[in-house]
């Protein structure tokens, strides 16, 4: 099979390094890729949202699947064009993707067919906000309607915070003032053909810049799976509650939706809440799910294209699986990019460095984005893992690298235990 991944980051680069081991994928393209990627795909120059230049290529070279990894075209249809066009794509369209491009359509979706999620009010305008301030009492989380790339989030603690906050994101449309959730984060994903779902490995993502859970939201600082606290019996209950419900929704709301579903979840002492549902892979849960799959994940994904899911099963090695994201200083408000990478060709052989935001200039990769790499390590145990994922970040240099230090601390269950 011939396969183009659409994407430039980290997660676009663990698919097609673990589609690269496939028997089955004969030509790998990515649009556009980078320096990382075009270790193991051939990378074309072009941009992950120029959907016409997207269908041509995959018509013209006759792609027999093609996988998108970022939000955005999929918002703007892509998916939609590629199948219209007769290519074979692992992704929603537009009317599948508004459950992660719109903020307001989701808490609808969840209410129309009973998904726990956290209580909201809907805003049309900063002073409608500002009228319901106090209403779910504090902390209250604001969030602007459309896509953010995860930095569309703001905690606020008081009134003055929530003002402070609208203020900030009123510019961007609607916003949704939304109920606080204490507990702790799971990204559980599933493949979904509209008929069957069929789950991921539960994968856990660190959103705060610094350690300890400090400092402004990011697209993802670090991941780990398997989750101790996610075990067989919370996924079940994410079957139940929220993979067989949306499955439901979407064929009551006539949505046929060929792609991941990735529900962003909130264990809680009252249940499983959903915060968010993502229309594609994870970034960086991808990184940590991808060395996980035990075997080719390529008929997987096929079969999801072609609505063929029913019957298909992923499985998982026993192992755990750990990313430490390297990012650009000034991330994620203002990275600086340009820098020069050393020490790639000394990490450790158990290491693998999935490039987010490199790209190669002359004999040299340089930084081009805020999520520059993500170093990943499989172990026995999830502390070996991150024991292995540390030693390369050390390994690693570019002036300005920041990374969190507590990835995956203090998680010592294995995946076998996971299962029992
Ligand atoms: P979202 O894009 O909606 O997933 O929000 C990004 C991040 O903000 C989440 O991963 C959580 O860390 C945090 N967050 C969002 N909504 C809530 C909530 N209702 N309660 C607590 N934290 C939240
Ligand atoms: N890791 C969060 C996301 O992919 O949205």
């Amino acid at each position: 099979m011939d396969i183009l991944v659409v994407g430039s980051g980290g997660r676009e680069h663990a698919l097609c390094w673990k589609m690269r081991q496939s028997p089955l994928a004969k030509r790998l393209w990515a649009a556009p890729g980078n320096a990382g990627i075009a270790q193991c795909a051939r990378c074309v120059p072009i941009a992950a949202n120029d959907t016409p230049g997207i269908v041509a290529f995959s018509v013209s070279h006759a792609v027999d699947l093609v996988v998108v990894g970022p939000e955005d075209p999929l918002t703007k249809g892509l998916a939609d064009h590629l199948r219209a066009a007769g290519v074979r794509v692992l992704g929603p369209g537009a009317d599948g993707a508004r459950l992660e491009g719109s903020k307001t359509f989701t808490k609808d979706f969840c209410h129309r067919h009973g998904i726990p999620t956290a209580r909201a009010i809907a805003c049309a305008s900063a002073a409608e906000a500002l009228g319901h301030l106090g209403d779910l009492g504090f902390p209250v989380v604001v969030k602007a309607d459309g896509l953010a790339a995860g930095k569309g989030v703001i905690v606020a603690a008081n009134r003055e915070e929530v003002q402070s906050a609208v203020e900030r994101l009123s510019g961007t449309g609607h916003l949704l003032l939304e109920e606080f959730l204490a507990g702790r984060e799971c990204s559980l994903l599933y493949l979904c053909d509209g008929h069957a779902m069929v789950p991921l490995a539960p994968a856990r993502d660190y959103k705060r810049v610094d350690d300890g859970d400090r400092g402004p939201n990011t697209g993802g600082m670090g991941a780990y799976s398997p989750v101790p606290d996610a075990g067989p019996d919370v996924q079940r209950e994410a079957g139940r509650q929220i993979a067989q419900k949306v499955l439901a929704g979407l064929a009551d709301e006539h949505i046929d939706y060929r792609g991941v579903l990735y529900a962003g979840c909130m264990l809680t002492g009252d249940g499983l809440k959903v915060l968010e549902f993502n229309c594609r892979f994870g970034d960086p849960e991808t990184q940590v799910l991808m060395p996980r799959v035990d075997g080719d994940i390529v008929p997987a994904l096929t079969a999801c294209a072609d609505g063929r899911l029913d019957g298909v099963r992923i499985g998982w090695r026993d192992e755990a699986a750990v990313c430490v994201q390297m990012v650009s200083r000034g991330y994620p408000a203002a990275p600086e990019t340009g820098m020069m990478i050393t020490g790639l060709e000394d990490v450790p052989e158990d290491v693998v460095v999935f490039h987010g935001g490199t790209r190669r200039e002359n004999d040299h990769v340089m930084t081009a984005g805020g999520r520059v790499l993500g170093v990943t390590a499989c172990g026995a145990t999830m502390a070996q893992a991150r024991e292995r994922a540390y030693a390369g970040i050390g390994a690693v240099r570019f002036e300005g690298a920041h990374w969190r230090t507590d990835i995956a601390a203090q998680q010592g269950v294995t995946a076998k235990e996971e299962r029992q």
